[in-house]
């Protein structure tokens, strides 16, 4: 069996990958290790059954014993120890959820439903490290990825409403406190009928302007409010996020000479762990809204088709409905009044899991197979 090391597996994206791997039974093919940056020599939770002593996340010896490492440590980790590892003379596969490593020319952006054949191509010609995607382009191929594949997309622009997992565990604790410190604000004014409801919505902008409003990991109000910046500041005005967005998306689809041209504004919203992103995209030539809804249905077993009506949308296509789903809906597909090559699309899916751990617990099992 191959020796699997694992880091970064008790955060929030590395338990979620866990869970995963534990339901599709990856346990059973791999001789996995534990390592952590903080508590070597200790033991593991139970995995599959079975304890393991922790070993140390900078123990380069140890780390080079491995075949393969999976790490959800984060870039600081990966800028520490992946360089350091390859100077070693370390031949494994490094597959990691960090941005570090993405737009390196060494490494490839893994995405299997959308790329899977630029990334056997990589393994023959000996690329050994496998990038996650940023959540936000990775969930935008897995809904769009056939409108991309059948080369349909002239430009398009994605503007995102962000989850609150998407910076992490403490932030989505913090979203929850800034939820029920509103709640509070307002206590029994909700049920009084002297209250007007312009006398508690100003209870609410109070609240979210006092001092006391839980603020230390959002630097300011998600709940009942909107965050439109997420990531650094490029020189030309993008947030980081943002850049992101057309920078992957060329490099997962592999597009070398002729990329596709992508912008949009990136907004965090209080949702707890979906992204969802409203696209216009204008397309290379008039089809049929049935053809492009065919093309996207057909593209991976994930994405799905909602109908563009009210009901249908309201229901399935919402970060409430799709939250713990591998599945990702698209809808209000339909042609804009500004031309016949302007469509709109709505998509939503789940932030942690294609977003994160589920390419990374694909890769794994892509270099077993590439393995054997
Ligand atoms: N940068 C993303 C976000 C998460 O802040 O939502 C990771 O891809």
């Amino acid at each position: 069996m191959r020796k699997i090391g694992l880091v970064g597996w008790r955060g929030m994206v590395g338990s979620v990958l866990r869970k995963r791997m534990l339901e599709e039974k990856d346990f059973e093919l791999i001789e996995p290790f534990f390592f952590t940056t903080s508590q070597a020599g200790q033991t593991s939770p139970v995995v599959a059954d079975e304890v393991y002593t922790l070993l140390d996340a900078y123990d380069l010896k140890a780390l080079t014993d491995m075949d393969v490492i999976i790490t959800c440590q984060g870039s600081e980790y990966t800028n520490d120890i992946h360089s350091k590892l390859r100077n070693f003379g370390w031949k494994g596969y490094w597959i990691d959820a960090a941005s570090a490593l993405r737009m390196n020319d060494q490494s490839v952006i893994v995405l299997d439903p959308v790329n899977l054949s630029l990334i056997q191509e990589s393994l023959a010609t000996g690329i050994r490290d496998f990038i996650g995607g940023n959540c936000t382009v990775s969930l935008m191929l897995m809904g769009l990825g056939g409108l991309f594949k059948a080369n349909l997309v002239e430009w398009a622009t994605a503007m995102t409403y962000q989850a609150a997992s998407g910076a992490g565990a403490k932030n989505m604790l913090e979203l929850i406190h800034q939820m029920g410190a509103i709640s509070s604000s307002v206590g029994t004014q909700l049920d009084s009928p002297e209250f007007g409801i312009l006398d508690i919505d100003e209870t609410v902008t109070q609240c979210l302007r006092s001092a006391e409003f839980p603020v230390d990991s959002w630097g300011f109000p998600l709940a009942g409010s909107i965050l439109p910046w997420i990531g650094d500041a490029k020189e030309n005005g993008q947030s980081g996020e943002e850049w992101k967005n057309e920078a992957e998306t060329n490099k997962i689809l592999g597009n070398i000479e002729s990329a596709v041209s992508l912008d949009g504004l990136c907004v965090r919203i209080g949702a707890m762990r979906c992204h969802s992103q409203a696209l216009t995209i204008k397309l290379r030539k008039d089809i049929a809204i049935t053809d492009i809804e065919n093309l996207i249905d057909e593209s991976n077993s994930w994405s799905t088709i909602v109908p563009n009506e009210k009901d249908a949308t309201l229901e399935g296509l919402t970060p409430a409905a799709v939250a713990g789903s591998l599945t990702v809906p698209v809808g209000r597909i339909r042609r804009m009044n500004i031309g016949r090559r302007y469509i709109s699309a709505f998509t939503a899916g789940d932030q942690l899991l294609w977003g994160a751990a589920e390419p990374l617990r694909r890769m794994l099992r892509i270099v077993l197979d590439y393995l054997d």
